[in-house]
């Protein structure tokens, strides 16, 4: 799919057909879980979290498993289930959903591999923009990485917000502009192809992951949720293992120019000025109570 767009998209009724295009491409590479061969079932989802957990050292402080113990979380886009894992390890009632039948298959199978009991957690299939449970009803309402996906994004965060109990927490990570890895984006999709008037965002949309993805600059995010009721707003930029090229590129990727960016990619200076250009925009915040 091609289009343009500008810094934010908000939803049309032109791309109602983008969901099901989001749905097929998740369908089709559930996140996470390229890192396969020929191992077993247990090495594999190992290997899943221990990349995930190598390349994201930040994921279990910002989710905070170690303090989920008994709090209701909903974590939405399951993926691979690497998270989901460790909200149920860590005793929380963990419910968790995903736009896919194939990231909440394969994220049963992996509890099921780890040995914990479908009884200790409930999977389903589901839309954020359309969260089929109550009002007031989850302490904690995470996600990582998934709703820039959902064509409506801020109807996903409304959604959010109607299920979590007054004081009831938020922690999100959407993708973020100006960006290292939309500036790479842009360059090898916009420039290099003679299109430089398009826009890092336009790239993320063409180009990043599942069609349609939106990268948001701090002020569109906190108007965003402001808008939706949330309070006590802390955005943080972090670099993603994108930004510093550390991920094996997917089947997307294999360009020649995309192999000579990953070969002449200046990792250490992206490094040295930190996270300010980070892909990640990490949110917490509250529902008042
Ligand atoms: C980049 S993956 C992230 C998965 C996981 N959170 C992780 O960090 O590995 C994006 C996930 O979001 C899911 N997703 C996209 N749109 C969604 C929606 N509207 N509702 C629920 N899940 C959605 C996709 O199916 C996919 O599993």
């Amino acid at each position: 799919m091609q289009a343009t767009c500008g810094d934010v998209k908000t939803f049309r009724p032109e791309v109602n057909d983008l969901k099901s295009e989001v749905q097929s491409h998740w369908e089709n590479e559930v996140c996470g879980a390229r890192y396969d061969s020929s191992i077993s079932r247990q090495q594999h989802f190992n290997q899943i979290e221990h990349v995930r957990y190598t390349l994201e050292p930040y994921i279990a402080e910002f989710a905070g498993f170690a303090q989920a113990r008994g709090k209701r979380v909903l974590e939405i886009g399951v993926g691979a289930g690497s998270d989901f894992h460790n909200w149920v390890k860590s005793g929380a009632i963990a419910t968790g959903i995903d736009l896919t039948e194939a990231a909440i298959a394969l994220s049963k199978e992996h509890l099921e591999v780890k040995q914990l009991s479908p009884e200790s957690y409930s999977l389903r299939r589901a839309d954020a923009e359309n969260l089929p449970f109550g009002d007031n009803q989850f302490d904690l309402v995470y996600s990582w990485g998934v709703l820039h996906h959902t064509p409506n994004t801020a109807l996903a965060f409304r959604e959010a917000f109607r299920i979590l109990k007054p004081g009831g927490t938020l922690k999100a990570m959407i993708y973020h502009i100006p960006s290292w890895t939309a500036w790479m984006l842009w360059a090898q999709n916009c420039l290099l192809k003679g299109r430089p008037f398009q826009s890092a965002g336009d790239a993320v949309f063409n180009h990043l992951e599942s069609p349609g993805t939106k990268a948001y600059k701090i002020p569109q995010a906190e108007k965003m949720l402001a808008e939706v009721g949330f309070a006590n707003v802390q955005l943080t930029t972090k670099l993603g293992p994108g930004d510093l090229l550390q991920i094996k590129p997917s089947r997307k990727y294999q360009q020649f120019i995309s192999k000579v960016i990953w070969k002449l990619y200046p990792r250490w200076l992206v490094k040295r000025m930190g996270h300010r250009y980070g892909l990640y925009l990490l949110i917490k915040a509250n529902k008042p109570n």
